[in-house]
């Protein structure tokens, strides 16, 4: 099968598309035929040799967490899912022909596969994050970095509970913010100022990485109130950094459902062949994806 590995780590160029074995799905586990891999940043990450110690590899390794397909393999002891179901779920090594789940659903009626390939990662970080900043219907969450997939999730499941929502994002994407139920603010000079006219701040998240942990514990109040999911620095203010993955299927049941009644919709924001998984990695790394960048199978 053709799967896009790597055997160096290193920049984009390192990608390479190569005739592989087929992985089969073990004890627990179910094996698709990937039609779409979801491209997360932390693809390219891995890719460039960070975050190993939270995600050990070994060279030469794949690439991809998220995908969507055709069930053509069920593992022993795996019940409710059968051969030529479609499912979305997370595995490893999915920028591939097949792929092996270790958490996967059935995939809502009417979701193309490509859009189905952009919600695993990001709908299971968005629950976490708004489980562990502990903000409560009624009350207020800033969202830094708002515009980008895991952004698109919280916002919209803050929105299902009732909580309302202060997201910033780039100039071109302040009316996304408000279709998605959001008050928004660009980032940039003088945002701390433009928040803090927007009214109270209960509880603030981190998406983006971009050095406001600071702001985001003045405008709260207190450190605890604050959650980083892309600063490594935030544990030096007091701020957690979540990093540590929650239940994935729990999450892919919670995201069917908000699909399937209309309450979640991640847009696709450009999608790539597997043999440009490195034009996609490019783009995704520059940091403006709105929504989800996608591979096609
Ligand atoms: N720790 C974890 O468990 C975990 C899980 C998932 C993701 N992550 C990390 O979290 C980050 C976000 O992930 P993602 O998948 O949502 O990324 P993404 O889809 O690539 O989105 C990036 C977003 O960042 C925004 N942005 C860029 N510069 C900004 C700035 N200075 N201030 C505020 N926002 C800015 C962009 O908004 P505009 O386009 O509007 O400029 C864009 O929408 C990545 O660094 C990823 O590695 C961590």
């Amino acid at each position: 099968m053709k799967k896009v590995s790597f055997a160096e780590f290193g920049g984009p160029d390192v990608l390479q598309l190569i005739d592989a074995e087929e992985p089969h799905a073990g004890p627990g586990r179910i094996r698709v035929a990937v039609r779409a891999a979801g491209v997360n940043p932390v693809d390219w990450r891995l890719r460039e040799g960070q975050v190993l110690g939270a995600h050990p590899l070994r060279l030469p390794a794949g690439v991809g967490l998220d995908a969507a397909g055709v069930v053509d393999e069920v593992g022993e002891g795996v019940a409710g899912v059968a051969i030529g179901d479609h499912v979305f779920g997370e595995g490893a090594d999915t920028y591939a022909e097949f792929a092996v789940l270790s958490a996967w659903a059935r995939m809502p009626e009417g979701l193309s596969f490509e859009e189905a390939a952009g919600y695993p990662s990001v709908v299971e970080t968005a629950l976490r994050v708004i489980g562990e900043v502990g903000v409560l219907p009624g009350q207020t969450l800033l969202v830094s970095g708002a515009s980008g997939g895991v952004g698109s999730a919280v916002l919209q499941i803050a929105r299902e509970r009732g909580i309302a929502v202060i997201g910033t994002a780039g100039a071109g994407n302040q009316d996304y913010l408000r279709g998605l139920g959001a008050t928004a603010t660009t980032y940039g000079a003088g945002w701390v100022e433009r928040v803090r006219r927007l009214g109270r701040v209960d509880a603030a998240l981190d998406l983006a990485g971009s050095g406001v942990i600071h702001e985001l514990v003045d405008l709260t109040g207190d450190p605890r109130k604050v959650v980083s999911i892309a600063d490594l620095a935030a544990p030096e203010l007091g701020v957690r950094f979540s990093g540590v993955a929650g239940s994935v299927p729990a999450a892919l049941a919670e995201a069917a459902d908000l699909i399937a009644r209309g309450k979640l919709h991640i847009p696709v924001d450009a999608s790539y062949p597997l043999a440009e998984a490195a034009a996609a990695h490019i783009d995704s790394r520059a940091g403006h994806t709105r929504g989800r960048r996608v591979i096609v199978v």
